[in-house]
């Protein structure tokens, strides 16, 4: 297959790339590093069936032409996170919705036809059905993050619906693992490296949370491409169980050896948009046969182990 794969470069997308190769895809990524890793395609890079394009998804003509003979495109450039979303109300609708938009219409052009979009849980706004399904009732948005990937799937369902795409929409849980970049995990082992005796937590550590391993995650796509026969497959990825933010905050604590004062900030929500309990229902994905190799703390352990081993990933992203 050749495939192309947006935000190739980052967390994920280059962990996607490197799978690809291994099967032996030819594969295009697309990045514009704003977030990326050089660092994440050094062995890409010597692979003869990668070829990477610098670009702006913003940029359309260079999509379309990066874009050309792909069988899949694999879209999971974005903003990817929630926390600074009311500080630049602009960035989600462009670099969620509009870019989307962009990989949509430059599919339609070059006849691509196929396309795996990762979504997010935090479509769900703040559920009332635990664990939530994916046809649970419409949720009503608390991001600007969830808002404009909710959008980004609406257009996914109206290009396929209109255009005969196929379309696999992913909404992830919170996703841990090697190359992991963003999140709570790098935020306390960051702390923690700075000062062992105090760790400062965003909300009352009482938010209940679910993670899955980046490993199952791509595992679970794989599942979903090779069994789903609908036109629009939509499908929750995590794991049957979470954790409070502060069952996390004691593994990594007691992972790195450290016994620090804890603080918090804010009540039930550590920031505008953040959900005080998520929990997917991911009986559709497991009929399928697949389920994670790792538990929550497992993956959170997982993770530590992987910023103490790369410690210059907790400096690389602001
Ligand atoms: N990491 C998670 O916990 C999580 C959870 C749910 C959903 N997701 C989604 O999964 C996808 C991947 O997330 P990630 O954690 O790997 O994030 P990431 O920030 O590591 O990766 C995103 C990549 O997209 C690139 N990019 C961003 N805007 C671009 C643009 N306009 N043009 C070209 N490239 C651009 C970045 O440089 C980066 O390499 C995102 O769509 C994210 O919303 C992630």
């Amino acid at each position: 297959m050749r495939i192309f794969v947006t935000g190739a470069a980052g967390f994920i997308g280059s962990s996607l790339v490197d799978r690809m190769l291994a099967q032996g895809h030819q594969v295009v990524g697309f990045d514009n590093f704003s977030t990326g890793q050089e660092h994440f395609l050094q062995a890409a890079g010597e692979s003869p069936n990668f070829r990477l394009v610098r670009g702006d998804l913003l940029e359309f003509d260079k999509v379309q032409e990066a874009m050309a003979g792909a069988d899949l495109v694999v879209h999971f450039a974005a903003n990817a996170d929630v926390r600074h979303g009311t500080e630049f109300p602009r960035r989600d609708l462009e670099q969620n919705t509009i870019v989307t938009w962009n990989v949509l219409e430059a599919m339609r052009r070059v006849g691509a036809r196929r396309i795996a979009f990762s979504s997010t849980g935090s479509i769900y706004g703040e559920p009332t059905v635990f664990p939530t399904p994916e046809n649970s009732p419409f949720p009503v948005q608390t991001s600007l993050y969830g808002a404009s990937k909710l959008a980004a799937e609406g257009l996914i369902q109206a290009y396929s619906e209109g255009f005969g795409f196929e379309a696999y929409i992913f909404r992830f849980v919170s996703i841990l693992g090697e190359r992991y970049t963003h999140g709570h995990v790098v935020d306390f082992v960051r702390q923690l490296n700075r000062d062992a005796g105090k760790l400062h937590i965003l909300g009352n550590g009482e938010q209940r949370k679910s993670y899955l391993y980046v490993q199952d995650c791509l595992n679970a796509i794989e599942v979903a491409l090779n069994r789903s026969p609908d036109r629009v497959n939509i499908f929750n990825l995590g794991t049957n169980e979470y954790c409070r933010v502060i069952d996390s905050a004691g593994w990594i604590c007691e992972r790195m050896g450290v016994q620090p004062q804890v603080s918090f900030e804010g009540g039930e929500r550590g920031w505008i948009g953040d959900s005080p309990f998520i929990f997917l229902d991911c009986s559709k994905i497991r009929s399928l046969g697949w389920a994670p190799r790792l538990t929550v703390r497992e993956a959170v352990v997982q993770t530590v182990d992987y910023l103490t081993g790369n410690a210059w990933l907790l400096e690389a992203r602001p």
